[in-house]
């Protein structure tokens, strides 16, 4: 596979599945049998793999992975440490369970959990507490890109849900247009390129310390047939992974894009 050169200079890329609310405790170490022969097979990758399973299988996974060299994350947690909040999970829960990494602000969990920028950044305030490092999901709806908001609501996102401790060695921004999550819809890749540059300057704009080191991965409907496109474009530094996630060999190709 050709090492596809969309990413900024100096920042090591970074793929993450996001399995959402799938998968059984047997499909998980399939996948991890399945992938671990893959990656093995391909002598490696200058990415970092990151796989985000439901919090059922944290331990499984935690236990499969070790040696992979692919790093574990959660999909949510709670923005208070510990406390009377049935059903809920802690940044410090996710890591005593192997985790390194959190999920945060999915548009899913925005929508279905009324989740605001403002709860997103005091959970982002959390997992960093614990010691975790956050990938923060920001987009825009249709009907905002339709009436020319896109970039204004992506930049309030951002300004909302960055607590002042995030900083780019914390942080990767992961850019995910609500339409294209699961729809096998894409923007154009000039539509990518604007808005990772944007996004870039927005957080150079919050952060005064500057933008150098951040990664902006993107995500909605990336597939493998997709993917050598999508992670050439510039600015591009990875990729957030649904649906292609969930089977070895599509997400192993997604990753091998960026090959040893
Ligand atoms: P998708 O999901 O790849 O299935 O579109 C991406 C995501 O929601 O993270």
């Amino acid at each position: 596979m050709s090492q596809p050169l969309g990413g900024s200079a100096a920042v090591r890329p970074m793929v993450v599945a996001n399995w959402k609310m799938n998968g059984l405790r047997r499909d998980s170490r399939d996948f991890v049998h399945a992938f671990a022969k893959l990656k093995r097979g391909a002598g490696g990758v200058k990415c970092d793999i990151i796989v985000c399973p439901p919090a059922t299988l944290l331990l499984e996974l935690r236990d499969v992975l070790q040696g992979s060299g692919v790093g574990l994350g959660g999909q949510n947690c709670h923005r208070a440490v510990k406390g009377a909040h049935t059903g809920d999970i802690s940044a410090e829960m996710l890591a005593d369970c192997g985790c390194a990494y959190v999920i945060l602000g999915h548009s899913e969990r925005r929508a279905d959990h009324g989740e605001t920028s403002e709860l997103v950044r005091e959970k982002v305030s959390a997992a960093l507490f614990a010691g975790l490092q956050i990938i923060l999901c920001v987009g825009e709806s249709e009907q905002e890109r339709d009436d020319g908001g896109a970039l204004r609501v992506v930049s309030q996102q951002l300004e909302s849900s960055l607590s002042h401790e995030a900083n780019s060695a914390s942080v990767a921004i992961a850019y995910e247009p609500v339409w294209a999550i699961g729809t096998g819809r894409t923007p154009s890749l000039a539509e990518i390129k604007d808005m990772h540059a944007h996004i870039r300057k927005t957080y150079k704009e919050i952060k005064t310390g500057g933008a150098n080191g951040l990664r902006v991965l993107y995500g909605g409907s990336v597939k493998t047939k997709n993917a050598a496109d999508i992670l050439a474009i510039e600015g591009v530094d990875g990729a957030l992974v649904g649906g292609a996630s969930l089977l070895a060999e599509e997400f192993w190709a997604i990753c091998a894009h960026y090959g040893s």
